[in-house]
């Protein structure tokens, strides 16, 4: 969603402003601007679209300036139109946000009936209006900052810029993510760490409900009227870890990482000389946890899916998995001694940490995933169990699932070590199959050509197509769904084999392709008989199973692509790799934009 970047420089800052918000753009925008002041007075460019459009008016009309901020927006009130874009500006005042004023209304209502005319649909006006309204009763930016924090509702993070004020910015966050960096007689607000990195990076995180004052040499930051300190931390990422590398998109690189990061993952939580997992220090004893609830959104979701089998397989507990803005509000009792993992790539995504909030509410242990450790959700937990991903840029989840995976797999191996329901035999296999993965991944990534062509054949000229899997496959088929539909716009859908029959069946003919997620594991023929079924029909079976399921449905599939053998309870991980090339070269087959497809934000900030 929207990204946030703001400088007090020694030179124009107009391109720095521009590169940062390229850097931004992963996350999902559709309008930008800039704003600087020039001799006093607030001055800005706003374009709809991409940032090509914006640099395009900046050629025409430059934008000097030594302090300035910059901003992407995607829209949540008010169409994503140049008049919408932000910076938002009163004379006084330029603000960026980022998230939801959700008492907008209300304050707009005052200020209209305080005579304020607003020129925009966004509830952002309503801070800039307000902040204007202060500092015409006299107020110091710093004042009008403070009491404006108090007058706000809503997940946000804004930066304010004002005119006449060349000396400092100030900043912003509610919910939603804000970062300061420190550099040598220049600082830096921003989104995060990424929009920072090349910059510097030393970088302070703020905190909820705090509010900050920069100046080119440091900053202030404020909880009400009364300082606080956070640290300055060193920031681990470089622009070449944040590059597009070799690849045509982020997302093909970011897949072709995953054998790296799925090793780098298994590192941290598995032993390969004892061949066992690493017990992570938990605020918790399994052998006392009365339930898991696990909660997330989209392919996150689908990662807490998998791991409800595996933890009721291996640790023999009860599992419930929520869907994070369902949880929230339908405020279910939770048990004492329960724990609660929420699972999230980003670590705002403001449905999964309200979820969480609520589980804290109900006194439970709270843990997460996460790829961004110094994330809200991060901070909100008892005990971080963090993805060695790296940034992930491209929308569309890929690395961080799969290590969400490998987290997961070892958690729940942990639990069932401790509670005595898994054996050191079984143990070992499973450190064994994990070892293996990086290797399987990579034969699989071998053997792109062949994704290549059913995308091109099979799935890029269809306007419907369906996935199936039964057991810890059945995750696999919603994930190979979402990643299509995401990426291609073409209508998927995923389900459990058993399901065909009880509606989706009456969709099958000759036009709708159906991907069968089959590895060879104890259920394999009840997905074998689901596959009949189709066929049956006239549907076109594209079939992921391994040599041998190959070897039994393969003649009977339309095409067949043989994955490498690998353990079932392993599987999910691997043949997520394989749904993801599908998706993949379907979408560069059909031309979308693959990185950043429609209407789509990397970090989900707004409910
Ligand atoms: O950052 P999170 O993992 O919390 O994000 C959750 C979802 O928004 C995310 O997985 C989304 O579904 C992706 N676009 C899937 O590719």
């Amino acid at each position: 969603m929207c990204g946030i970047i703001g400088i007090i420089g020694k030179a124009p800052v107009t391109p720095l402003l521009i590169d940062a918000l390229k850097r931004l753009e992963y996350r999902g925008y559709d309008s930008a601007g800039v704003a600087t002041l020039i001799n006093g007075h607030i001055d800005r460019r706003r374009a709809e679209g991409k940032l090509v459009n914006l640099e395009a008016r900046l050629k025409v009309e430059p934008l000097p300036g030594t302090i300035g901020i910059g901003h992407t927006r995607w829209a949540t009130h008010g169409k994503p139109s140049e008049r919408n874009a932000h910076p938002i500006a009163t004379d006084r005042v330029a603000i960026v946000h980022n998230g939801i004023i959700e008492n907008f209304q209300e304050l707009k209502d005052e200020l209209v009936a305080e005579g304020r005319r607003f020129d925009t649909d966004t509830d952002t006006e309503a801070v800039a209006q307000l902040l204007t309204s202060y500092l015409e009763r006299q107020m110091s930016p710093e004042a009008a900052m403070g009491k404006a924090m108090e007058r706000l509702r809503g997940a946000f993070a804004l930066v304010a810029m004002f005119s006449g004020r060349h000396d400092i910015l100030m900043g912003a966050r509610r919910g939603s993510s804000l970062a300061v960096g420190h550099g040598n007689g220049e600082m830096y607000v921003g989104t995060d760490a990424l929009a920072l990195a090349p910059f510097t990076s030393r970088v302070t995180y703020l905190e909820d409900d705090d509010w900050v004052v920069l100046n080119s040499t440091g900053c202030t930051v404020y909880q009400g009227t009364t300082t606080v300190e956070r640290p300055e931390k060193k920031s681990g990422l470089s622009g070449a870890l944040i590059g597009k590398g070799n690849h045509q998109h982020f997302m093909l690189k970011e897949i072709y990482e995953q054998p790296a990061v799925v090793g780098d993952t298994l590192q941290s939580y598995l032993d390969p000389a004892t061949r066992s997992v690493r017990t992570p220090s938990l605020p918790l004893d399994w052998t006392k946890v009365s339930r898991v609830t696990m909660t997330a959104c989209g392919t996150a979701f689908y990662a807490c899916m998998v791991a409800k089998y595996w933890f009721e397989k291996l640790a023999r507990m009860p599992v419930e998995i929520e869907v994070a803005s369902e949880f929230r509000y339908r405020e279910p009792p939770l048990p004492e001694g329960g724990v609660c993992i929420a699972v999230s790539q980003s670590g705002e995504t403001i449905d999964t940490l309200e979820a969480l909030r609520y589980a804290k509410s109900q006194k439970q242990i709270l843990l997460s995933v996460v790829n961004v450790p110094e994330s809200a959700i991060a901070r909100l937990s008892h005990a971080v169990l963090p993805t060695l991903a790296g940034p992930e840029i491209g929308v569309a989840s890929t690395k961080a699932f799969t290590t969400q995976l490998i987290v997961l797999l070892n958690t729940a191996i942990a639990a069932g070590r401790a509670r005595g329901t898994l054996s050191r035999e079984q143990e070992e296999k499973l450190a064994l199959a994990m070892i293996e993965l990086p290797a399987r991944i990579n034969e699989t990534l071998n053997m792109e050509d062949d994704y290549r062509r059913i995308a091109e054949s099979t799935l890029a000229a269809a306007r419907d197509v369906l996935y199936l899997g039964r057991g810890s496959s059945f995750p696999v088929a919603l994930e190979g769904a979402l990643k299509l539909k995401e990426l291609s716009y073409i209508h998927a859908e995923g389900y459990a084999g058993g399901e065909m029959k009880h509606g989706p069946i009456a969709l099958i003919d000759d036009a709708v392709p159906v991907v069968v997620v089959a590895p060879s594991d104890a259920i394999f023929d009840k997905i074998a008989s689901n596959f009949e079924q189709v066929r049956a029909r006239g549907g076109k079976l594209v079939l992921l199973s391994d040599a041998q399921g190959v070897a039994r449905l393969g003649a009977k599939a339309e095409t067949s692509i043989a994955v490498p053998d690998i353990d079932p309870v392993v599987a999910p991980i691997l043949y997520t790799v394989a749904v993801q090339l599908l998706a993949y070269y379907t979408a560069l087959a059909k031309g979308t934009d693959i990185d950043q497809p429609r209407n789509l934000a990397k970090s989900v900030t707004v409910e």
